[in-house]
């Protein structure tokens, strides 16, 4: 079970790594903290591209960031939205990303959303990608 304590490192994490999004064309800036069963945190941002289609989204850079080297065994994902300059703002993971999630994790994965206005909103994987098809579909 997550403690507050962890909640509040995880949700520090994904608005502070913002810093490196690399945004010029959205100016929206997401950061992703992604807990592992070991108690590791892997950071990741929005980084997009001039082509617009190969940009990719915080969670899944953390999720590959983690992947790559050798996790894969996560508890929970803390996501941080916000236009830059300004506050962070509930910003829920898009649907490619909840796929993602869903290769790696089970429906009692965690998912904090930071607000700069205040209590971060909390869900489960299982609450945000409901019947979802996965690697036991297989
Ligand atoms: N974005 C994320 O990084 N994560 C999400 O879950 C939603 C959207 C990014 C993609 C793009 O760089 C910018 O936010 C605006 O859509």
């Amino acid at each position: 079970m997550i403690s507050d304590l962890q909640i509040q490192e995880l949700c520090k994490a994904a608005i502070d790594i913002r810093k490196n999004c690399y945004a010029p064309y959205s100016h929206f800036l997401v950061g992703a903290a992604l807990l592992t069963s070991g108690g590791k945190i892997y950071t990741g941002v929005n980084i997009e591209n001039a082509a617009y289609g190969p940009s990719n989204c915080a969670e899944r850079t953390a999720v590959f960031k983690a992947v790559s080297e050798g996790e894969k065994d996560f508890v929970a994902i803390a996501i941080a939205g916000g236009p830059a300059g300004g506050d962070v703002q509930y910003c829920p993971p898009c649907g490619v990303c909840r796929q993602v999630l869903a290769e790696f994790c089970g429906g009692d994965f965690e998912i904090f959303l930071p607000s700069s206005s205040g209590e971060p909103k909390r869900y489960t994987l299982a609450d945000l990608l409901p019947e979802s098809f996965g690697p036991d579909n297989l």
